[in-house]
């Protein structure tokens, strides 16, 4: 299997250039070290802890089990009764990190000026060319750019990574993950040749051994196909992408009703309900957060299996696939 050594392999030193993103209840330490013991940066939630004090207990946890570097989201959502961002960026900045994931409302901005000041590399992951543009000239260190396809937070344009890679390569200077539908060593390639530098995957990660989630939740990922996601919040123009379930298509179906509003659907969508559906494995107790890329995931390797597997795949297509289109 060849070394890849590209910008992003540089700036986060890492082996392989393949990051985690944050996900809610998801990225904990058993995650996170995985990924970065394969090779990969793994990313620990920052929210996902209750308190600032435990996000700190968490990263002592992590590097408990791995020596290698990991990173920390940190997720800026539009609510109105915020957790204390700063004391998470805080305790980040204490227990010595080195690189953040940074996501969600422009009020980001102010956590980036206390990362900056504290020499962490910030990979802000956006989802669109404007915002990339932005984070770039306020001085982030890479942008993880994530297309319509990906889970989560597609953001209201609906561009597809085939066009949002590129078009994002063509004005944004520092390095990029490709992020959103990536799951195999053809991701990888197709993502090099749109012009990142690595990628970025949230739902491949979740269909992993080591992925701190109830089996039946795995197995849905695996069952769902390429169609096997719901757009949701449309209509509040906070789109979220979701696994397909009996309970997504009802949060689909109330909102579609013209005099719906959000507190019609937040019993559904509760992040409790949430919590339990990832520690039960009910899928009918809440909603679970999805990409399209389930359409290519048919099965639960460790993460080292996972990436050494999309290494040697992404190496063959280069060397062999690639090569062999050369006329002589
Ligand atoms: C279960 C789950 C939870 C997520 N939670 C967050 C989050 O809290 N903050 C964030 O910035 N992104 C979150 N994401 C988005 C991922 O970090 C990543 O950008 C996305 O999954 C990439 O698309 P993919 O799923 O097609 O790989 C989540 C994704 C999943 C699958």
């Amino acid at each position: 299997m060849g070394i890849m050594k590209t910008r992003i392999t540089e700036l986060l030193e890492v082996e392989h250039p393949i990051v985690q993103g944050g996900m809610q209840q998801i990225g904990r330490a058993e995650l996170a070290s995985a990924v970065s013991n394969a090779g990969g940066l793994g990313i620990l939630t920052g929210l996902t802890q209750p308190t600032p004090q435990e996000l700190k207990t968490e990263i002592e946890r992590c590097r408990s089990m791995t020596d290698k570097p990991f990173g920390v989201n940190m997720t800026v959502f539009p609510t109105i009764n915020s957790p204390d961002y700063k004391a998470y960026a805080q305790a980040i900045i204490d227990m010595g990190i080195k690189v953040v994931e940074t996501a969600g409302t422009p009020a980001v901005v102010e956590l980036w000026d206390m990362f900056k000041a504290a020499n962490i590399r910030i990979v802000h992951k956006c989802t669109s060319v404007r915002h990339a543009l932005s984070a770039e000239r306020k001085g982030v260190d890479a942008i993880s750019i994530d297309g319509f396809e990906c889970a989560g937070h597609p953001g209201e344009d609906d561009i597809p990574g085939l066009i949002l890679i590129p078009a994002a390569a063509d004005k944004v200077k520092i390095p990029m993950l490709a992020s959103g539908g990536f799951g195999d060593g053809r991701g990888l390639v197709a993502a090099l040749a749109l012009g990142a530098e690595g990628i970025n995957m949230g739902t491949r990660f979740c269909a992993t051994v080591e992925a701190p989630i109830h089996p039946n939740v795995k197995q849905a990922y695996i069952a769902n196909d390429e169609r096997g996601t719901n757009l949701i919040f449309r209509k509040l123009h906070n789109t979220a992408r979701v696994g397909k379930s009996a309970v997504s298509d009802k949060v689909v179906e109330i909102l579609a009703r013209p005099d719906s509003a959000f507190e019609d659907v937040a019993p559904y969508v509760a992040g409790v309900k949430g919590r339990e559906l990832l520690e039960t494995g009910d899928l009918d107790v809440g909603i679970f957060w999805a990409g399209m890329v389930q359409g290519l995931i048919h099965d639960v390797p460790t993460c080292k299996e996972l990436i050494d597997r999309i290494m040697a795949e992404a190496d063959a297509i280069i060397s062999q696939r690639l090569a062999g289109f050369r006329a002589a």
